[in-house]
């Protein structure tokens, strides 16, 4: 993909979406060698590389110095970076410097949770030149709200919530909306109800296209199995391995051999 406009393509050619999350240069540049079409440098960050339970942690530093690095990895892709916790609830002065900051790390667009009086400031974003993405679902931010990852928009009303809220975001603006844990009948009727398109993350196989966090994909997050997730690769088992015969080589002075000194 070359820019954001090609969502928008995409969706009208029936061709689904591919993207990953991404917080690193080096894995940025493996992306960038690929076909994946896009990259989201995700608030999920705080879990996958600092640590924490939750998404809470995440900052405007935080991600600034990820979608700085991502950025240096990437020729090729539309870097989509996630808008912290409260980043978008402190004012439109807040936002905007944040938004500025992102644009000049590299970010092409930006990704903001919720839905209600958040279309406001979404809208005007958009009306400042930067595409939105919005996010609904399970939004991990509002975690203390919600009580924990579970399934969203499984009851009746919570489901028509969550179809309101995509159309209201279509309306402020947003150029395509990330589903996140709602049942999959549900992502169809929203995805069919929309013209721009929407991406899946545990909302089954209706959606204009999917998005997985990188390290789930590639099997190396511990003990988190979700049923949305395919591991494609299993990296921890593979890392472990070859640290394991590089430990084993050290310990048998197996390494370096004569050929690797000077
Ligand atoms: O932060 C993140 O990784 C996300 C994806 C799960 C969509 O928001």
């Amino acid at each position: 993909m070359k820019s954001i406009i090609d969502f928008q393509k995409y969706k009208q050619n029936g061709i689904p979406i591919s993207m990953v999350t991404c917080y690193d240069y080096w894995s940025a540049s493996i992306i960038n060698s690929t076909a994946i079409d896009a990259v989201l440098v995700g608030d999920s960050v705080a879990m996958v590389m600092h640590g924490y339970k939750d998404t809470i942690a995440a900052d405007i530093r935080m991600m600034a110095l990820h979608i700085a690095a991502v950025h240096k990895g990437l020729s090729d892709k539309i870097l989509i970076a996630d808008f912290p916790f409260l980043a978008h609830r402190k004012g439109k002065k807040f936002a905007l410097d944040a938004v500025e900051i992102f644009m000049k790390q590299g970010a092409n667009a930006i990704k903001i949770e919720g839905s209600g009086s958040v279309t406001n400031l979404i809208r005007y974003i958009v009306d400042s030149g930067i595409p939105v993405m919005g996010h609904i679902g399970l939004t991990p931010q509002s975690i203390n709200l919600l009580g924990g990852f579970q399934l969203q928009g499984s009851s009746k009303e919570s489901a028509e919530r969550i179809l309101t809220d995509a159309k209201k975001l279509e309306d402020a603006g947003c150029f395509a909306i990330v589903l996140e844990k709602i049942p999959s009948n549900l992502a169809k009727r929203i995805t069919k109800s929309l013209s721009i398109p929407t991406i899946g993350i545990g909302a089954g196989k209706y959606t204009s296209g999917q998005i997985l966090v990188l390290q789930d994909l590639l099997g190396l997050t511990m003990n988190f199995n979700p049923k949305y997730l395919r591991k494609y690769l299993n990296g921890i088992e593979l890392i472990a391995k070859a640290l394991n015969s590089y430990n084993a080589d050290v310990k048998k002075r197996n390494f370096p051999s004569s050929k690797e000194s000077y």
